[in-house]
């Protein structure tokens, strides 16, 4: 891997506060023993998006998913996603991810609670997907594109992988066209953010590979309040991230995400889903 912005996002994702080990002990401080691990257990601690479960209700509602669906989660991370949609509509699913570890954290999370025969994980790399043309008929993603540099390519490879007719529902982080160099490298330098986009860059990039946006939804406001949430409990992990990494990597860590969330505060940057479906 050449790009120095992706082994950062590799880098990043190794050290990230939720990992499978943080996940398996938050469930057995809940007293419930690896054997007895099941996808309703599971689920309240391993999505790694904004807005846990509901969120990837919403997304399941906008995409309509159904059984026979064969699924891509782009940047599947800890697989929280990818189980929970295959856990509530029976469909198949794939995730692929960058980060070795996390491919293969998702991977015995997916074992522990059952779901291996419908739920696998893929290393790779969203921008050259290991997969054939036309293989899914739904592609997800969540909170993962803003780390990803070359939005052409990306969903170039999106609508390539998907089947005519096929839809493309993700969400991710955007600015509304103001972000400054010294805030978009501060992102970049902090969180791994390497390409954050606007609404209408995505509507002209997904345009250009042949789909169309069906729904657009704005979830900034909730998001806004999401972050503060999220900073204070990543706060609260500090006592565990600094025995696990370091004080010098938690205050990094915490300064970083302190100015994306003020990003949010301030207007800079918004949240959306954006549900596009590839023409036939
Ligand atoms: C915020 S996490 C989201 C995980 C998951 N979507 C969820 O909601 O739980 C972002 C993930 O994107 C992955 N990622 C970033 N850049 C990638 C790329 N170019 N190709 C594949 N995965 C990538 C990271 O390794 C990380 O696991």
């Amino acid at each position: 891997m050449t790009d120095p912005r992706l082994s950062a996002v590799e880098r990043f994702y190794d050290f990230h506060p939720i990992n499978a080990k943080q996940i398996l002990d938050a469930v057995a401080a809940r007293g419930i023993a690896p054997e007895a691990i099941t996808e309703a257990v599971l689920q309240q601690h391993d999505q790694d998006h904004y807005g846990g479960t509901a969120a990837t209700d919403r997304l399941i509602a906008e995409a309509a998913v159904r059984a026979d669906d064969v699924v891509l989660d782009i940047c599947s991370g800890m697989g929280g996603p990818a189980r929970y949609l295959a856990w509530k509509t029976d469909c198949d699913v794939t995730g692929l991810d960058l980060t070795a570890s996390r491919v293969q954290g998702a991977g015995e999370l997916t074992r522990l609670a059952g779901l291996a025969d419908r739920v696998r994980f893929v290393h790779g790399n969203a921008l050259e997907m290991p997969f054939d043309d036309a293989s899914f008929t739904l592609a997800i993603a969540q909170e993962a594109f803003a780390h990803i540099p070359d939005k052409p390519r990306l969903l170039a490879e999106c609508a390539r992988v998907l089947q005519p007719g096929g839809r493309l529902v993700f969400s991710d982080i955007l600015h509304r066209g103001d972000l400054s160099a010294h805030d978009a490298q501060r992102l970049l330098d902090g969180m791994t953010f390497s390409e954050i986009e606007t609404l209408d860059g995505y509507a002209q990039h997904l345009g250009a590979c042949g789909m169309t946006i069906v729904q657009r939804l704005d979830l900034t406001a909730e998001w806004t309040r999401i972050l503060v949430e999220r900073h204070a409990m990543y706060r609260s992990l500090e006592p565990d991230t600094v025995a696990r990494l370091g004080r010098e990597h938690f205050e990094r860590y915490d300064r970083a995400y302190e100015h994306f969330v003020g990003l949010y505060r301030s207007g800079v940057l918004a949240g959306a889903l954006i549900h596009a479906v590839r023409g036939r």
